[in-house]
């Protein structure tokens, strides 16, 4: 009953980071973290599938197994190039012999975007640079100016987390150049990504062992971004990409059109007590979201595509809300839907709450006095509870994605997201506002 409809996931097992992004040949092609075997974070896979329109997909054998002696720990995360017409994954081949732990930027290569030959280690562990420890992964690979670069996960010898830059002229040969960032970020940083998007750079990463400050760095592990070039930044500078609770390792690719389009694993290491398990399954991707950069400000929204799974379109249009409103009196309820309200000139608190029954409900609020945003889970029914905050100025747009066990909540056009699972009764289908003196100049359902 947990089992999402529209979010990437697998039939069995554990996934975690979308790996490999890429647009190739016309078609999408999505690459994921995945234990077949079991919920638990071993015996890693990249699971395959592609899209024409990031909507429909279609599933690949599996990539990539930990078959050889350079991955036989897990073929862990990394990313696609094309070259010559043909499409290169590099990843990191993970091994433990006896506890201790070899790091392998491996390369693997396809002609058919089918089946993958390995062709084994490209930055082998014994040349990994003097300064950094074995915690050293997830490639991130891009082409500027006719040269091959990558970013790499890595860790000092102090044990303080960065960011490497390497280059290469062929995908074979790599030169390690420069630490990306000077700062301490945590104890370690995975899953880096650089790209251009708006004339504006981007470095995402996800840092482990970043205090929480107030409102900030809540979850287990972060994963955000710096919208600067700099070599030394300030840590405040960084800026967490979703608000929610289940949210990490992120990767970004250029889809049609010069579209910056990411993909996040909905989920967290370490936390797998997620009720899925009875069903033999943990974990999905995010929708697809595309970056744009505004004044100097990062937005996520999800990718227009999306539309296509809308039906049974029902729109209000000058909506008042006086106190509590149950949306069915409109006909309108659900559990897997899109939800799109428009607001006119808030000025005071507004609640809304969804997969609302009996027992349970998912509260979304804007407190206005305070300017802040909250997704409350603690009522929402089994699995992981709290609330999640963010500052917000003002309140324009909700834009709500529910799945079976998965809400995406975009606000006023990308500024912010927060994503989380819930997992409610099967029947928790009401939709309720709450306010005073609300207008909603727009609302928009879809059943999904
Ligand atoms: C992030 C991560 C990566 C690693 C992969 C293994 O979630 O820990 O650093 O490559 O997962 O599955």
């Amino acid at each position: 009953m947990y089992r999402n409809k529209f979010h990437i996931q697998a039939k069995k097992g554990l996934v975690n980071d979308p790996n490999g992004l890429i647009f190739w040949n016309n078609e999408y092609h999505v690459f994921f973290q995945l234990n077949p075997k079991s919920c638990e974070h071993t015996f890693k896979h990249w699971a395959h599938i592609k899209s024409k329109d990031l909507v429909n997909w279609e599933e690949l054998p599996i990539a990539l197994a930990p078959t050889d002696w350079f991955d036989k720990d897990g073929c862990y995360s990394g990313s696609a190039i094309e070259k010559d017409g043909k499409l290169y994954l590099i990843y990191t081949g993970n091994v433990k012999n006896n506890g201790i732990r070899e790091s392998y930027q491996c390369l693997a290569v396809s002609e058919d975007g089918v089946n993958f030959e390995k062709l084994g280690p490209v930055i082998h562990d014994k040349n990994i640079p003097k300064g950094y420890t074995r915690h050293f992964r997830d490639p991130k690979v891009f082409r500027k100016d006719g040269k091959f670069y990558l970013v790499l996960g890595a860790q000092r010898e102090n044990l303080t987390g960065t960011i490497l830059l390497y280059s290469s002229e062929d995908l074979f040969n790599w030169t390690f150049e420069k630490e990306l960032i000077k700062n301490d970020f945590g104890y370690m940083c995975e899953c880096p990504d650089y790209y251009s998007v708006d004339n504006q750079g981007v470095l995402a990463f996800s840092p482990q062992g970043l205090e929480a400050q107030g409102i900030l760095y809540n979850n287990r592990y972060q994963s955000g971004y710096i919208l600067r070039d700099k070599e030394e930044i300030e840590k405040n500078t960084f800026i967490e990409f979703d608000r929610g609770f289940e949210f990490y390792a992120p990767q970004s690719f250029e889809g049609k059109d010069n579209e910056r389009i990411m993909f996040g694993w909905v989920g967290m290491p370490e936390e797998l007590e997620h009720p899925s398990v009875e069903e033999g399954w943990i974990h999905c991707l995010t929708l697809p979201r595309v970056i744009t950069v505004k004044d100097n400000k990062l937005f996520q929204n999800p990718h227009k595509n999306l539309m296509g799974l809308r039906k049974d379109e029902k729109i209000l249009s000058d909506l008042k809300v006086q106190g509590s409103l149950n949306l069915k009196d409109f006909e309108i309820s659900g559990k897997t839907f899109e939800l799109i309200i428009s607001l006119k000139d808030v000025k005071s608190d507004f609640a809304l709450k969804v997969r609302s029954g009996e027992k349970n409900n998912t509260l979304l609020k804007y407190d206005y006095e305070n300017k802040i945003f909250l997704f409350d889970r603690e009522n929402s029914g089994r699995g992981y509870k709290g609330t999640r905050k963010c500052k917000l100025e003002k309140l324009e747009k909700i834009h709500i994605f529910s799945d079976s066990s998965c809400l995406e909540i975009y606000l006023n056009g990308g500024e912010e997201v927060f994503t989380g699972n819930i997992y409610p009764e099967e029947n928790d289908d009401n939709i309720i506002l709450d306010g005073l003196n609300i207008d909603i100049s727009n609302l928009e359902f879809y059943n999904i």
